[in-house]
């Protein structure tokens, strides 16, 4: 058997469903193929400085249904434009991406598998123009990656924003109240889309279509009218009104990515409250990073598991330069060319959902409540 040597590293925000790729892949790799695995730690960072651990039978036991990642991620460095000193002392950017190959070159890595979403995976397209082995797995609990049909993390995000979403049914009723409930997902809308038809939401709103305080009010009074004198709320972080732009919670200037999405349900808390008076409390809950917390769900165990088992196959047939997808139901693979740079967004003409959370009765905030006897 032509024994290989592997590297792998998980880049960009994590996503609950990296430890089970690890773990099937190094399975896969070391069981089934005899190959030799190493880990980057902390996405390109651990890359670029060289620090890595080997990756083994024994130190990847029982991670498979853990969330995080047992080689750490980072959303900050990319290598083709990455903050070093210069021998001034003065900080620059610079493209440092030869170092990392030669760092591969050293190590004698025949082919490095790359778990990331879109910004880790442009980078990872880099790698495989400049002759890099590289093998892409699609990461996200955003499920905005054009090329695959899942990204595993989404499913579990998903689950978390229902599960939170039935607590917060039971409360709101006691208490006759609005809440807004702001969900991840940067300028895509999936997981309010998904978790807020499963969590029974009355409103859902989505980056892909605006919405107005007047719909949203007028969504609120038609509840009330039917003695449902509780609202739930979900809002997607880039979610915006119509004409409006989207609410920004900060700037992290060193990610390929750099702006941070948030604060969108205080705003909207402040703005609904000032318009309904007496009439309601409403109240913000931020799920924030536990969507990305915790226990993987065993939808995104196994589609992990098929993702690693599928890249390790890939590394075997030397597919280089590819994404593992899922099509359709069916694992495959798609050119890391055709991966990156366009977001899958829900288009609200065509995606089955918006007609499905429409026919529940549920509010995108865009048109008036029109309620027929
Ligand atoms: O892309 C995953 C994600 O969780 C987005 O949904 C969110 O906008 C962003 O990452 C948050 O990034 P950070 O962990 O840097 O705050």
């Amino acid at each position: 058997m032509d024994k290989k040597k592997i590297a792998v590293l998980t880049g960009g925000g994590d996503a609950p469903g990296l430890n089970a790729v690890i773990y099937t892949l190094t399975k896969t790799c070391i069981l089934k193929y005899g190959y030799e695995l190493i880990g980057y730690k902390f996405g390109y960072r651990g890359l670029y400085t060289n620090d890595f651990m080997p990756l083994t039978l024994e130190n990847t036991t029982g991670i498979l249904h853990k969330g995080g990642s047992i080689l750490y991620s980072s959303n900050k460095d990319n290598l083709f434009d990455y903050k070093v000193k210069d021998e001034n002392g003065n900080v620059i950017r610079k493209d440092v991406s030869d170092v990392a190959i030669a760092n591969l070159k050293k190590e004698g890595v025949d082919a490095l598998c790359i778990l990331g979403g879109d910004g880790t995976l442009t980078s990872a397209r880099d790698f495989a123009r400049k002759g890099v082995n590289v093998v892409g797995v699609p990461k996200t609990i955003d499920n905005d990656l054009a090329a695959t049909d899942r990204t595993f993390g989404f499913n579990t995000a998903v689950n978390i924003v229902t599960e939170a979403l039935g607590r917060l049914h039971t409360t709101a009723e006691s208490h006759h109240r609005v809440i807004v409930v702001e969900v991840m997902g940067r300028n895509a809308g999936w997981i309010a889309l998904y978790g807020g038809i499963a969590g029974s939401a009355d409103v859902i709103l989505i980056p892909e279509i605006p919405y107005t305080l007047d719909n949203i009010i007028q969504k609120i009074h038609e509840r009330d009218s039917r003695g449902k004198l509780f609202t739930i709320i979900v809002v997607s972080e880039g979610a915006m009104e119509l004409g409006g732009t989207v609410t920004v919670n900060k700037i992290v200037k060193d990610s390929p990515d750099p702006i941070r999405l948030g604060g969108i349900a205080n705003k909207l808390t402040y703005q609904l409250e000032k318009l309904l008076g007496e009439e309601h409390e409403v109240r913000p809950v931020v799920l924030g990073h536990t969507q990305r917390g915790g226990e993987t769900s065993p939808y995104d165990r196994i589609l992990s598991a098929r993702f690693g088992s599928y890249a390790a196959k890939m590394i075997h047939e030397e597919k280089y330069g590819n994404m593992v997808c899922l099509d359709h139901s069916v694992i495959s693979y798609v050119p890391l060319e055709k991966v990156v740079g366009s977001q899958k967004k829900i288009n609200p003409e065509t995606d089955e959902l918006v007609e499905v959370a429409r026919d529940l009765g549920v509010s995108f905030g865009d048109r008036p409540v029109i309620r027929k006897k």
